[in-house]
Parts: C-alpha cells; structure tokens; sequence
C-alpha cells in the first residue's frame, strides 16, 4: 500500500506522500459490512436498527445526520430520525431517550451534538443505555476504553486507528501526536495509540503518545510533532500544522474540518493540516474532505451492527 510517487522539484528527486483515501476505505468497509448484515439476517435476525434524535435546526448538524442516516440504508440498517425543535426540554429528550433503550427493535441509539441552548450534555449521554451507545460516549464506554476493555469506541477515533491499520502504517514502539484533547476524538485516540495491544479489547497500539492542546506554546508543538513518526491532528484550527512541523516520512491524520472562505470568495472545507506544503514531506496523509470524514460515518455502522450481534446474543 506504502507506494511514493517521486517527482522532480528545484532539481533534487522528493518523495511526495501517498495519499490516504478515506473514501474508497469507507466504501470497502461498508461493502464488507453490508455482506455481514446480510448474513446476520439470513440467520433469522431482524436488521439492525440505529435512531439518530436531533434537536434544533442546526445545517451542518442536519447535513451529518442525513450522511449517517443514507449510510445505514446503504448498507442494511433500519435507520431513521427523531426530529426535535429546539424548543424541547432536556426532560423531554430524556423521555425520549428513555423509550428508546427500552425498545427491543432498537439497537442503537445516537443523539447528535452539539445540543442547543443549556442542556447538560454529559446527562443526555449518560441516558443512553450503555449497550446502545454507538457513539461510545456514554461514561460506563469511556472508562471500559480507558481499562482496556471491548466496549463501543467513538466512531471518528475508530476511523483513525482503522485507517492506520489498513494502510499498515507501524505504531509499535513509535512516536506519536495527538494535537487536540477532546473527550470524544483526541481523548479516545490517544488512549488506543499509547496502551496495550495484548489487552482484551485488542485495540491497543502500543505507540508513545504525546497530547499537545491549546496551552502547548508554539515551539514545544513544533518540537514534539518534528519528533513524530505519526501526528494526528483534531483541532477546527486551518493550517496549524505547517511543513516546518513533520519529521520526513512521518504519517498525517487531519481530523479537522473548518469551513473557510478562499480568495475568491468560494466557501470549502479545510483541515488542520497545511495540506499542500505537508504533502511533499509526510510519507502519508489525510486529505480533507475525502479522509477521516468518510471513514467515521462507515465505523458507525461497524459499531451499530456490533450493538446489534450483542444484544442479539443477549436476548
Ligand atoms: N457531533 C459532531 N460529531 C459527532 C459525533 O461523532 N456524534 C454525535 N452524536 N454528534 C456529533
């Protein structure tokens, strides 16, 4: 998979980085997991089912629950959504939450954020029954993560270790970034990249980890990304990690995403990463869109259909 592409620049022969297409990985995992649904219900099994509840009017929340909801048709899952305006009570999404774990023909539940006005969002994920958090952020998940044990893990943290595993980029032993501490990506990441891979939960990466966030000064960051073999990157801030940042050969996962406006006034989607300049030094990278994007929405159906062979099992 690790083929260079080598190019000609200022008369010295460089490596130009391969481009990790998350894309095409997502379409591989989801064809893979459609053929296992499929012979999950020719066993008897009803479909595995997954509810998406969004609160409010949010666009670019509304456009993610669409993409998620399309994905789960695409390959099997009985999807749909429960709309709320944003005018209902933290109570009543707790009720709502409520009907659905107790539910039998509901196997996973998602309740996408941000929420709107003063709703304690850690209480309406902690509402989710455990064994129906797809989204791995119910607190019972993220403390079996941080024991190494199976659980659900966040979707997007999946997608980057997923990436690394199918591109067979090495973590054993390896230095490795994570720039951005949030409890539902940077958080998780780290987690699996630094523990055991002998461990129970098998998603061990044994790499050594450091965690830079918004108080790491400039130059430190710079100092510990020059030293990474691996830098993963989920902060919403455009060109932050620059090409005088990356050791050369080093792999790039860009999980930011920021919509900005060009020189010519047309709007796009950007990463964390200054892609262009990065590109000719890392060995591999992410580009965004078309990278961790897609690979976050396939891990969801991956933990969706996981929710569904284990309460299966259970009843
Ligand atoms: N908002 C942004 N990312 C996510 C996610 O992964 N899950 C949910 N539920 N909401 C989000």
């Amino acid at each position: 998979m690790r083929s260079h592409t080598y190019y000609e620049s200022m008369g010295a022969a460089r490596i130009m980085a391969q481009i990790i297409d998350g894309k095409a990985l997502a379409k591989e995992i989801k064809d893979e997991l459609k053929t296992k649904i499929q012979s999950y219900i020719n066993l008897g099994n009803r479909a595995p089912s997954l509810r998406c509840i969004i609160v409010g009017e949010d666009p670019a929340s509304h456009t993610y629950v669409r993409n998620k909801i399309q994905a789960a048709i695409d390959v099997g899952i009985d999807a749909t959504t429960l709309k709320y305006d944003a005018t209902l009570s933290e109570d009543e999404l707790i009720a709502a939450i409520n009907s659905l774990n107790t539910d039998n023909n509901v196997d996973g539940i998602l309740v996408q954020l941000p929420l709107p006005g003063k709703m304690d969002e850690r209480k309406v994920c902690n509402t989710v029954a455990p064994e129906k958090d797809v989204d791995g952020f119910h607190i019972t998940n993220v403390g079996q993560l941080c024991l190494d044990m199976p659980t659900f893990v966040p979707a997007t943290a999946l997608a980057v270790v997923e990436i690394l595993k199918r591109y067979k980029i090495d973590t054993f032993g390896r230095n490795a970034v994570v720039v951005g501490r949030s409890k539902n990506v940077g958080m998780p990441i780290a987690m699996m990249l630094h523990s055991d891979g002998k461990h129970d939960s098998k998603l061990g990466m044994d790499a050594t980890v450091t965690v830079c966030h918004r108080y790491t000064p400039a130059e430190q960051l710079e100092f510990f990304c020059r030293n990474a073999d691996i830098i993963i990157t989920a902060t919403g801030v455009p060109k932050l990690i620059k090409a005088t940042m990356i050791k050369p050969g080093a792999t790039i996962i860009d999980v930011g995403i920021t919509r900005i406006t060009d020189e010519q006034g047309k709007t796009k989607l950007v990463g964390d990463v200054d892609y262009e300049e990065v590109s000719k030094i890392a060995g591999a990278i992410t580009p965004v869109p078309g990278g961790v994007g897609p690979m976050t929405v396939a891990m969801l159906m991956h933990n969706t259909l996981q929710a569904a062979q284990r309460l299966a099992r259970k009843n």
